[in-house]
């Protein structure tokens, strides 16, 4: 089996403070881990979590270099600051802000020209599931990238499945649930390059704690997580990162 690095990467979405940045980082930086953590805070704390010692990504970034875009983050300058991640296609940039695919995959693009790894975010509406469309979505999800850059673009890049059903919910997908589909992803990346498919980590996301973490990252083809609000609570989030290997 390919041995792949796995990650904890904490999303803090629109949460936290300077005050948990500080609990934060002397939490991590008090301990050494076997996987790669990540966190990726509110925008405007990213310098000083780079200060802090801290490996850091961004949320999202334009499509854009630079311009008349109100509001939105620039790669270049999140690059300038210390980040070296990104999340792309996030469900909550593609529900809540209408990101299709072909943005998405634009974003993505423009990330790696400033320097930053994408973290491509996939996964199904419980509706998908339930409809049997979960493999079609997250294959449409993928190729966008694919047909816009090739394959090979994903060398530098992380995959994130999580299906929107899990999200902030509780229900966490079963590691049963979880493996099939990162399996389904691993298989479609291979059809096109054996490699890729073999290096590239796949982390889950979706309701994961301090209690289903290890089961979820025992997994063959999960790398580790993408963690919402467990990433906020130092001692929670220090037990996932702990329970990666
Ligand atoms: O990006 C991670 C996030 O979407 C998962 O959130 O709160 O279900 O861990 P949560």
């Amino acid at each position: 089996m390919a041995t792949r690095k796995q990650i904890v990467a904490g999303n803090w979405k629109m949460n936290g403070s300077k005050e948990l940045l500080s609990q934060m980082s002397e939490t991590l930086n008090s301990e050494s881990f076997q996987a790669d953590v990540i966190i990726f805070p509110p925008a405007m704390l990213i310098e000083q979590a780079v200060e802090k010692g801290l490996t850091v990504g961004t949320q999202s970034v334009s499509e854009y270099k630079e311009g008349a875009y109100t509001g939105e983050i620039q790669a270049s300058l999140a690059s300038s600051l210390g980040a070296t991640y990104t999340l792309v296609g996030h469900s909550e940039r593609r529900a809540l802000y209408g990101e299709s695919d072909e943005v998405v995959a634009n974003k993505f693009a423009h990330a790696q020209e400033q320097g930053l790894t994408p973290i491509l975010c996939v996964g199904e509406t419980e509706e998908e599931r339930e409809s049997e469309q979960t493999e079609e979505v997250v294959a449409r999800q993928i190729n966008a990238v694919i047909e816009k850059l090739g394959i090979a673009a994903l060398a530098n890049s992380v995959i994130a499945y999580e299906p929107v059903w899990a999200i902030g919910t509780g229900k966490t997908a079963s590691p049963e649930q979880a493996q099939a589909v990162h399996k389904f992803i691993r298989n479609l990346l291979s059809e096109q390059d054996e490699q890729i498919a073999k290096t590239l980590r796949l982390l889950y996301g979706g309701s994961v704690n301090e209690k289903n973490s290890e089961l979820l990252f025992a997994q063959e083809d999960i790398d580790g997580g993408l963690i919402g609000g467990a990433s906020l609570k130092p001692e929670n989030f220090l037990s996932i990162c702990k329970s990666a290997k």
